[in-house]
Order: C-alpha cells, then structure tokens, then sequence
C-alpha cells in the first residue's frame, strides 16, 4: 500500500532516541534546549524558538500570550485543519472565518479584511501544505487595523517566504513536528517569536505559570498548563532538522514529477509550483460530480489499487460546533469548493518516481475509463 504521509525515520533517528532513553533524563531536558538552539539557527532572522507538545499547545499558548480571550475576535481561512480554530474557541475568543483562494488555499487578504470587525485583535494565516500564505497583503492588513499577526505554520517548516524563511518574521509564528509533517518529534510543535516578554510567557503558559528566580525560589503569578515537549521528542526533532533541506528537496522533485506526469484535464486542478513551498501535501481538486462519481468511490478504487489518498480538509466553518456561530453553506465558496473537492495524493521523501507514475497512471484510467 503508498499511504499519502510517511515519517523517514532511519538508524539515526532510533540512536539518538536510544540514547536519550538510557540517559536517565527523558521528560523535557536538555535536548529540548538543544532542539530550540537548532529550530532558532535554521529559522534565522534573529528569532528565538520555544517548543512545545504540540503545534495545537502552541497556537494556544500564542492566543494566551498575546492577551487573547473573551470579548476578542480572531479572523482565519475557513480551509485548515480544525485546530486552527479550535485554539481560539479553547482561549474564550471568536474564531472569524473568512474564504481562501483557489489554488493556494490560502486565506484571501481581501475576504479578511472585510471579516475584520471593531472585536478583532489576532489575524491568523495559515501557511497550507507548505506554500506560503501572501504574507504582504496581510501584514498591511494586519498593521493598518492594529492586529496581532500569529502564522500558523504547523504545515511550513522549511518554507520560504520572499527573501526569509517562514517563522523568521518576528511576531509569533507556530509550528507542528506531528508524524506527517516535514519533520517530526513523534507529537511535538514550536513557536519561533523575536519578542523577549513574550517568550518568557510562552514558558510560564507551557509549564503550569510557573517562574523561577535566582535564589531558586518559585512563583506562580498566572495560569499555565501542560505543553512541555520531552527530551525523547527533541532528540528525534534535532535528527530530522539536520535532514529537512533533503527532505524537502525530495519532495519538491516528487511534486514537480506529479505536476509533468498527471493529466491536463478540465476536472482536474492541479497545485501551482510556487518558489519557496516546501510541498508538505500535494493536494488536487477533481470534479467528482463531472465524472460522475463520488470521492468515497475514487478513494475506494485507489486503495483497491495500492493507494491511499486523504482529505485536506472539511470546511472548518461547517462543523456543528462552528454552525452553532450562525455559519452555513455558501459563506465561503472557495473554502467549500475545496472541501468538496479536495484528494491529497501521496508524497513523502522516501518515495520513488515509480511511486508517482503509479499514481498518475491510475489518475489517466479514472478520467479516460468507466467511473467508479
Ligand atoms: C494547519 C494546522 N494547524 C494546526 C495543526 C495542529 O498540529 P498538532 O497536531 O501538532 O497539534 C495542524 C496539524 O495537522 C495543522 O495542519
């Protein structure tokens, strides 16, 4: 079976973990401080990393951070991962949806501006599937209307944006090492931030508010919570850093072979090849109803064939806990076409070109052949 995500884990990676097992320090030591050093080195721009359990504790803690809570409104593409939004609900806020574009996926600058209203204080962009979202537009948006700007780049570790890489801007930017990312740390996130106060938050919301003084004495003077990555995690995280240039390499040449080698066919849209995308997903739109099929039949027919495709993702503005806000269908048409649409086709590092030819040949049968 080609599963759409896969971890490449090696002998490296088992050691370095092995080792942080017999050590006799496994929670959050050493090797997270290390692993923040690296995140900070390989991010640049000046910025300081802070790692966390989970890109999810890590766009709450930046919520927290920031002051964010009841009475504030938080504008976001309604295409992502539930999380995004979830993270604002969880810190008392309104998450504010407001549509993406076609074929970044990315939150439109012009559907955000106008979801801005005199509540709103955080605009949260996410970087989708590793391209960038246009970070010029909504940093002029963000600047006029006084906004907080926190990226969500859980999908854009090794992204480039213009001349920096993406987490190297400065204001809050969170990131997600979970099993199908670039990299990963098994569970595991970070939040890179040029700000020296906010930094020292982030520590005290990441391990129960507490702040530790120089006569070694302790103080607990606002909530914190459980976010802390272990040691464990941070050595695998430090291992795959090294490698993530490769992987990423590999997966832009995996992605360029899939956009040469899949059909040019009016049912099908493909992702544009974008310089700085560090290709986390490769994700197509395919006119179900137009062949006439459904995606639980396609997904069918290609695991039937060795393949499993994924869904990236449900518009987020249509789950009931989000309905529950006054949303429904036709708000976003973009983010909906997306949803309705959307297959993730397979693309890890380790992959073969064979692998995409597989693919691509099972693609040209489903538009040329009998519908399933
Ligand atoms: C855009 C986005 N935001 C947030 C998250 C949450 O990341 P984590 O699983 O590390 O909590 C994900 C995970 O897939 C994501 O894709």
């Amino acid at each position: 079976m080609l599963p759409f995500s896969k971890p490449s884990i090696s002998e490296d990676e088992m050691r370095a973990v092995a080792e942080v097992l017999a050590s006799g320090w496994i929670t959050t030591g050493p090797k997270a401080e290390e692993f923040e050093r690296a995140l900070a080195e390989y991010i640049g721009g000046g910025i300081e990393a802070r790692v966390f359990n989970s890109a999810t504790s890590a766009l709450e803690a930046s919520l927290l951070a920031c002051g964010i809570g009841s009475g504030d409104e938080v504008v976001l593409p309604a295409m992502s991962f539930v999380a995004t939004a979830n993270v604002v609900v969880r810190v008392g806020a309104r998450p504010v949806f407001a549509d993406v574009e076609l074929l970044s996926r990315n939150l439109d600058p012009a559907s955000a501006e106008s979801a801005i209203s005199s509540q709103t204080r955080v605009l949260m962009p996410v970087h989708f599937a590793g391209l960038a979202a246009d970070l010029a537009a909504i940093r002029e948006l963000s600047a006029a209307n006084h906004l907080v700007l926190i990226e969500d780049a859980a999908q854009a570790i090794g992204s480039d944006y213009a001349a920096g890489r993406i987490g190297s801007s400065g204001n809050p930017v969170c990131f997600s090492f979970h099993p199908n990312k670039n990299i990963t740390t098994i569970e595991g996130g970070a939040v890179a931030s040029a700000d020296p106060d906010l930094l020292q938050r982030l520590e005290r919301i990441r391990f129960h508010g507490i702040e530790r003084f120089a006569n070694g004495e302790i103080d607990v003077r606002e909530w914190g919570g459980k976010m802390n990555l272990p040691d464990v995690g941070a050595a695998l995280g430090l291992v795959q850093l090294a490698k993530l240039d490769d992987f990423n390499r590999k997966r832009r040449d995996l992605a360029r072979a899939y956009l040469r080698r899949l059909p040019r066919d009016e049912r099908l849209l493909l992702p544009a090849d974008v310089e700085g995308h560090s290709w986390h997903m490769f994700c197509v739109c395919l006119d179900f109803l137009a062949l006439p099929t459904t995606r639980h039949a396609v997904m069918q027919w290609f695991r039937e064939r060795g393949v499993i495709l994924g869904v990236h993702y449900p518009a987020m503005h249509l789950f009931s806990l989000y309905r529950r806000l006054g949303y429904s269908e036709g708000d976003f048409p973009v983010a909906e076409r997306i949803a309705a649409q959307t297959l993730t086709l397979p693309l890890f590092p380790a992959m073969q070109e064979s692998d995409v030819e597989q693919v691509c040949g099972l693609f040209e049968e489903l538009l040329h052949g009998a519908p399933p």
